[in-house]
C-alpha cells in the first residue's frame, strides 16, 4: 500500500499588516464588535508589490527547501485558490515559472476548501502510482476583492499561502481519510460576482454590480458549524479512529465561534485546537496549511500524531481529512537518515 507522507511545508504572508484600530478607522465597526463575533484581532494584507504567485511561490520555495529538495524534483505542482492572478494561465504554472523545473501544473477551484481538495488530488496521484512527489499549494489574496466600506465582509480577510510537499511512503503518513462535499445550491451565499468568463454581461444581468465579494454571513455561518463538526467526525470514522485518537484539529481559520463548534463535535479540548485566525484572519485556501506550518515549528505534534484538517466555504463547498503526520516509510529520508546515522527517519525543521 502507497501512501503519500508530508515531508516540507511553508508558508509566505505578505508584510503589511492590518489591525481592528486600522478598520475602526475605515468602517463603522470596533475591535469589540470585531473580537467578540469572529476573534480575529488582524490579518496581512497584500501592498502593491505582492501577488498571489509571489507568495504561492515563496511558500514553495520554503516547503522544497524544508523537505531537502528541489523543483526539479518534483512531478505535480496543484494550486487550491479562488484569486489566481491569471486566468489563463493557471496559478500553477505561473508559480512553476517561478520556481523553476518541469512538473505538470494545475489550479483546483473549491475556496477555503482548496487546500484539502488538493491535498486529496495530491495524494491521490502518490497512491496510484502515477508520481512519486507532488507540491501542494494553498494561495489566496482575498482582500483585492473586498469592499473597504462594508464592515459585515472587510473585518473577514486576510492573505497568505502555504504550501506542502507530498512524498510516496510504505507506512500510513499523509492523509488516512477524506470527506469531500458541495452545496452548488448554496453558491449565492457566498460569491465574487464577474472576474470570468462572464464579465462583458455582468453589468447587465445583475443590476446593482459590484465586483466584491458578496456574502450572506449568517446563512454561511450555519453552514460551517453544521458542515464542520460532521465531516470531521465523519473523517475521523473513516480512518477507524476515535475522537481520543485525535492529536490535534487544524481547522479552516474564519470564525472562533465556528472553530469551537467543530471542536465540541469532536469532544476536544481546546488545547488541542490550533487557532491563529486571530493574527491572520481568513486566508481562505492559505489558512489550513498556514496554521499547520506554525502549528509544525511550534512542535506542537510528532511522528505518528493524528491530525484532523477540516474546512468550508464558498460552493458551498467542503472538505476534511485525517493525517497522520510523519516521514516513516519515505524511502529518500529513510536512506539519507541510515546514511548519516542509522536512526529512524526523522526532517530536521
Ligand atoms: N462591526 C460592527 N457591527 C457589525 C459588523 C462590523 N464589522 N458587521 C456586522 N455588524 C452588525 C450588523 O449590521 C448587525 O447589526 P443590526 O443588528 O443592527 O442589523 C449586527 O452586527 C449583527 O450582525 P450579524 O450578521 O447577525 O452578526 P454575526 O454575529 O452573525 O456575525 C459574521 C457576522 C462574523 C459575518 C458571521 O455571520 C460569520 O462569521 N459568518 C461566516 C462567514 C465566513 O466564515 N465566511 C467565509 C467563508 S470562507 C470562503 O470561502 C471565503
Amino acid at each position: 500500500m502507497r501512501y503519500a507522507a508530508i515531508t516540507g511545508w511553508g508558508t509566505a504572508v505578505p508584510s503589511r499588516v492590518m489591525t481592528n484600530a486600522d478598520l475602526e478607522r475605515m468602517v463603522d465597526t470596533s475591535d469589540e464588535w470585531i473580537v467578540s463575533r469572529t476573534g480575529i484581532r488582524e490579518r496581512h494584507v497584500v501592498g502593491p508589490g505582492d501577488s498571489t504567485t509571489s507568495l504561492a511561490s515563496e511558500a514553495a520555495r520554503r516547503a522544497l527547501a524544508h523537505a531537502e529538495l528541489t523543483a526539479d524534483d518534483i512531478d505535480l505542482i496543484i494550486v487550491g485558490t479562488c484569486t489566481p492572478d491569471q486566468f489563463l494561465v493557471s496559478q500553477a504554472c505561473l508559480v512553476q515559472a517561478e520556481i523553476g523545473g518541469k512538473a505538470a501544473a494545475f489550479d483546483l477551484g473549491a475556496a477555503c476548501s482548496g487546500f484539502v481538495y488538493a491535498l486529496t488530488t495530491g495524494s491521490q496521484f502518490i497512491q496510484s502510482g502515477l508520481y512519486e512527489r507532488v507540491l501542494v499549494i494553498g494561495a489566496d489574496t482575498l482582500t483585492r476583492f473586498v469592499d473597504y466600506t462594508d464592515r459585515t465582509t472587510c473585518v473577514l480577510f486576510g492573505d497568505g499561502a502555504g504550501a506542502v510537499v507530498l512524498e510516496a511512503s510504505t507506512e500510513p503518513r499523509g492523509l488516512l481519510s477524506t470527506v469531500l462535499g458541495a452545496d452548488g445550491g448554496g453558491h449565492k451565499h457566498l460569491y465574487i460576482p464577474g472576474w470570468g468568463a462572464f464579465v462583458p454581461e455582468s453589468a447587465g444581468i445583475f443590476p446593482e454590480y459590484r465586483p466584491y465579494l458578496q456574502m450572506n454571513g449568517n446563512e454561511v455561518f450555519r453552514f460551517a458549524v453544521r458542515v464542520m463538526g460532521e465531516s470531521a467526525a465523519e473523517a475521523v470514522a473513516k480512518a477507524d479512529l476515535s475522537f481520543a485518537d485525535i492529536d490535534m484539529l487544524i481547522p479552516h481559520q474564519a470564525n472562533l465561534r465556528i472553530i469551537d463548534a467543530a471542536a465540541r463535535r469532536l469532544n476536544l479540548p481546546r488545547e488541542k485546537v490550533w487557532v491563529n485566525l486571530d493574527r491572520f484572519g481568513n486566508t481562505s485556501a492559505a489558512s489550513i496549511p498556514i496554521a499547520l506550518c506554525e502549528a509544525a515549528a511550534a512542535d506542537a505534534f510528532g511522528e505518528g500524531d493524528n491530525l484532523v484538517f477540516v474546512a468550508f466555504g464558498g460552493g458551498l463547498a467542503w472538505a476534511a481529512g485525517v493525517v497522520r503526520w510523519g516521514v516513516a516509510g519515505v524511502q529518500r529520508l529513510a536512506a539519507a537518515t541510515a546514511d548519516r546515522n542509522g536512526a529512524s527517519p526523522v526532517l530536521v525543521s
